[in-house]
């Protein structure tokens, strides 16, 4: 099996999830969170360096008021829970994406909890949160446009300016729940990236899916363009 350096997950179905039971979407993404922990665990064990989880888009700001601040809590609770999981798998924390849409507490707590776990040296975790790919494009653009004269606006400058500056591309990135769709995810990241889609809702996507997945991944001829 070949370990990517960088996976990349949509984490989608949560909803399905929790009617499919009669229960409320919520309880869908709380059962999720169960998901990201044993995904992130099995990570650390496989060496993978940089785990990235699309866990709310800017466009998901849409959704009905009432299941935006239900979300939002409940990473807000994450940020204290998950403390521990943390610094004993020693991954490190850190969440990109458009940071001033957030509560100024819930951002703060979020600070916290990257400083926290800036020096663990195993996984890190990016939590891609209120990020879209266009506005990470759109808000590389406008860095460059104070900064660069156009022939300084190079393709590592275009890396170095989106949020995801310093991390390697994802090599692979998974969707759950049958969508096979970006829904403005990391766009300019992804140019080279592996698409593996499963059925699999999140809440049920645990260690043996990622092992699946890898194995997929594994399978393919990544050509890049080339003759092999
Ligand atoms: C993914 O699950 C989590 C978020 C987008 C926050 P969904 O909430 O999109 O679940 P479905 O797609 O409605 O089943
Ligand atoms: C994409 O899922 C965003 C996240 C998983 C956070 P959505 O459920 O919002 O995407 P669409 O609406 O089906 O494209
Ligand atoms: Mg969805």
């Amino acid at each position: 099996m070949i370990v990517p350096q960088h996976i990349s997950i949509i984490m989608d179905g949560n909803g399905r999830w929790a009617k499919q039971r009669g229960l409320e979407r919520v309880q869908g993404h709380m059962e999720g969170v169960k998901s990201v922990r044993a995904v992130t665990e099995k990570c650390v064990e496989l060496g993978v360096k940089y785990l990235s989880l699309y866990a709310f888009s800017e466009e998901n700001w849409n959704r009905p008021g009432e299941e935006v601040s239900a979300l939002m809590s409940l990473l807000a609770k994450c940020m204290i829970n998950e403390y521990n999981t943390l610094m004993d798998n020693g991954v490190r924390f850190r969440v990109l994406g458009n940071r001033s849409r957030l509560a100024p507490e819930l951002d703060e707590a979020i600070t916290k909890l990257e400083k926290a776990t800036e020096n663990n040296p195993n996984t890190t975790m990016l939590i891609m949160l209120s990020y879209s790919g266009k506005w990470d494009i759109m808000q590389a653009a406008r860095k460059l446009a104070e900064t660069c004269k156009p022939e300084e606006i190079t393709m590592e400058a275009i890396d170095n300016a989106l949020v995801t500056a310093g991390v390697p591309d994802p090599e692979l990135l998974i969707r759950t729940s049958g969508e096979q769709r970006i829904s403005n995810y990391m766009l300019w990241q992804t140019a080279y990236t592996e698409f593996v889609f499963t059925d699999t809702l999140w809440p049920d996507f645990r260690k043996d899916s990622l092992v699946a997945a890898i194995e997929e991944y594994s399978r393919r001829d990544r050509r890049f363009g080339k003759v092999k």
